[in-house]
């Protein structure tokens, strides 16, 4: 049976020319700082981002994890959305690892946080209070529709962060999606971050990585977090092979997946029985909620797993389907087909 998974772009798998990279990567020892793979790798994101340096990391939780970890002492206050992965999805961990304290503000369908709302949490100097360090945005916004943060926004979010003497960390597990949606280079869409942290793994298609990208302080003291929680990988440069191919070339195409999840969407918008709305779908990432009574969210991911289109049930009524490397404009017609005849049941 034909399959479509569009559960997550993390389902990727290696292109062949990563498998070849992989194959002949040049190693060395990583923690010795001797690997040239990695050391390649690193070079190359640090300059895409437009920072001073890079660390090779194993995933986008532990990327995000070091960042903080590098940025706030025990006790110190990070202002993030209360819809952000790091919130929601990273078991607590730079509370359970470093003693740092969230403080959430509610994100906006656009996965923006209010600007008054961050300047409004950030602590008074007062011995009752933590002290407030870091603000951090995702980018572009998994819960929220994958919407890319534009310049603009960045650069009123940088304002308040060096009004008030904060640090900026930016979760881009899929920044590049963000930068293609955007149409802007991503040196600049980081500009006023002093950290990124992206992903290689999902829309990229690399096997295993992120990177984190800051300057070399910054990258000093998150290499010596990354070795507190196991992250010292010894001959990475396995993996930062295809790290390598991602980013030269797997960037692009990303728009094909933009393109691919625009007309999935609009296939769905018009089915009896499902909402959406068409104005959030920005990149790769789409949510549509099942308004057909007498069905449940779970009956109808089921169904259409049966009949090979799959898809993840997210929160309350909702679903969520992502393209990427493996899903073709023909797969997309297939899915909307099964989507049809299962709604019809
Ligand atoms: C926005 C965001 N940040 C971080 C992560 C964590 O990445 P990983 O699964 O590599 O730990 C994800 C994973 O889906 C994500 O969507």
């Amino acid at each position: 049976m034909r399959v479509v998974d569009l559960r997550s772009d993390t389902l990727t798998r290696p292109t062949p020319a990563m498998s070849q990279a992989m194959a002949e990567a040049e190693v060395g020892d990583d923690v010795f700082g001797e690997d040239p793979t990695v050391n390649k790798l690193e070079a190359m994101a640090a300059e895409r981002m437009g920072k001073e340096t890079a660390l090779f990391v194993a995933s986008g939780t532990m990327g995000n994890l070091v960042s903080l970890l590098a940025h706030c002492g025990r006790g110190e206050e990070i202002i993030l959305g209360s819809l952000s992965h790091t919130f929601f999805f990273e078991q607590g961990g730079s509370a359970a690892v470093g003693g740092i304290h969230p403080r959430t503000v509610a994100n906006q369908p656009d996965g923006t946080l209010p600007l008054a709302e961050i300047e409004a949490a950030i602590r008074a100097d007062n011995v009752h209070f933590p002290i407030t360090r870091l603000i951090v945005l995702e980018n572009t916004h998994n819960l929220c529709s994958g919407y890319p943060l534009g310049i603009d926004y960045m650069r009123a979010v940088g304002d308040i962060a060096r009004r008030h003497d904060l640090k900026i960390h930016v979760d881009g597990a899929r920044f590049f999606n963000a930068a293609v949606a955007l149409d802007v280079p991503p040196d600049q869409l980081a500009a006023e971050a002093d950290s990124v942290s992206f992903c290689l793994s999902k829309g990229l298609a690399a096997p295993v990585g992120s990177v984190v990208c800051g300057d070399r302080d910054f990258i000093a003291r998150a290499r010596r977090a990354r070795k507190v929680v196991g992250g010292g990988m010894r001959q990475a440069g396995v993996l930062a092979a295809a790290g390598i191919v991602a980013l030269t070339e797997m960037v692009d195409r990303l728009v094909d997946d933009h393109v691919n999840a625009r007309k999935l969407a609009e296939g769905l918008a018009e089915m009896p029985g499902l909402s959406i709305d068409l104005s959030r779908i920005k990149s790769n990432i789409v949510f549509f909620e099942l308004t057909r009574a007498g069905m449940t969210v779970e009956q109808l991911v089921k169904m259409l797993d049966n009949e090979g289109a799959r898809m993840l049930p997210v929160g309350v009524g909702r679903i969520r389907a992502v393209t990427h490397y493996h899903i073709t404009a023909e797969d997309i017609d297939y899915t909307l087909g099964v989507v049809s005849r299962v709604l019809k049941y």
